[in-house]
């Protein structure tokens, strides 16, 4: 066998190959262990053949590598040359979420109280019945009590009905003034429909300080309600009752919509229903240790659903926990 022949004919076919599959082809015809070189290394028996074509061998083996990585080299080239980005090409878009409505509205009457000096307080979705009951002055035969309309996890554990039990929770940590609003979610024994949810959210509102009267009440809804449905608004309060309230009142707003014409949404009254409220009851006080011969507050409450069912015209309160993008997307 002509070793040297052998290493010229491989050496042009590895210089000749033009791709890594070429290359690959040329090695395995002139290095793999069926070519003519193997072979003879198997059956060489004396000592200077040997190391002569393990020589030949070492070097094609090298003579490959470096045509290896000229491939290597010329097809960076041809990509860097050829696979230009152009970086003006418009990117891919990833859509921008928001916030869920009923976030923008809780933000919003965040923003309203604590531009008036408020605190906002997040009171926790499970509660215990001396919280949520006794301490706001609810007599132990109140309807809500029963399990029938309350959640009851575990003896007096139970999911709140109403984020009033943060009024309790705050004034049996600290001494008065107090001025919170505690916005949250609520759950209740509902049964489920248009107007009605298992759970809803809403925000408690407490003032307690030396000479408050209905009258800031008053001044302070009236200040949430333009901010919430414009500037127009007049508020109206009637008599009402909660047990934690006395005298209780509730208030509404004129109609955003008709200006209070009547129409739809007022149902042809020219007012719409917005808040529960009152002057905290001195029994409230008594039972977190406030004197209510020193101190007196007053106390609301809202459903963030009802506020943003009327100004957007929400139709269904199941809505908000659909996902359905094609709702949430519309706020
Ligand atoms: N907790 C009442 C409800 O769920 C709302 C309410 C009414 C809260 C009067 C108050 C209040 O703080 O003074 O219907």
């Amino acid at each position: 066998m002509d070793v040297e022949a052998l290493e010229t004919e491989a050496r042009s076919a590895i210089a000749a190959a033009s791709s890594a599959a070429e290359l690959d082809e040329a090695r395995i015809r002139y290095l793999g262990r069926k070519s003519e070189l193997k072979q003879a290394l198997r059956q060489v028996r004396e000592r200077e053949a040997g190391m002569a074509l393990n020589a030949a061998r070492e070097r094609l083996e090298q003579a490959v590598a470096a045509r290896q990585e000229e491939l290597h080299r010329q097809e960076l080239d041809r990509v860097l040359a050829e696979e230009q980005v152009d970086v003006t090409l418009p990117g891919e878009g990833r859509p921008r979420g928001h916030l869920h409505l009923l976030t923008q509205i809780r933000r919003e009457i965040e923003d309203v109280f604590v531009g008036l000096g408020y605190e906002v307080v997040y009171g926790d979705e499970v509660e215990d019945t001396r919280h949520l009951f006794d301490a706001l002055n609810m007599p132990p035969q109140h309807i809500t009590r029963s399990p029938l309309h309350t959640l009851y996890l575990n003896g007096d554990v139970v999911l709140r009905t109403e984020t009033s039990a943060s009024q309790i929770r705050v004034m049996e940590k600290r001494e008065p003034p107090v001025y919170i609003i505690s916005p949250g979610r609520v759950f209740r024994r509902d049964t489920i429909d248009a107007t009605h949810a298992a759970q809803f959210h809403q925000v408690e509102g407490l003032a307690v300080d030396r000479g408050i009267t209905l009258a800031d009440l008053k001044g302070t809804l009236l200040n949430m309600s333009r901010a919430l449905f414009g500037e127009e608004r007049e508020v109206r309060f009637s008599t009402d009752f909660f047990p934690f309230t006395e005298p209780s009142v509730g208030l509404a707003i004129s109609c955003f919509r008709c200006g209070g014409a009547g129409c739809a949404i007022c149902k042809h009254t020219g007012w719409i229903e917005m808040a529960g409220s009152g002057v905290v009851d001195p029994n409230v006080l008594r039972n977190v240790g406030y004197d209510p011969e020193e101190v007196s507050g007053f106390a609301f409450g809202l459903g963030l659903e009802r506020i943003a069912m009327l100004r957007h015209g929400v139709p269904d309160i199941r809505m908000f926990l659909d996902n359905d993008l094609r709702f949430l997307r519309q706020f």
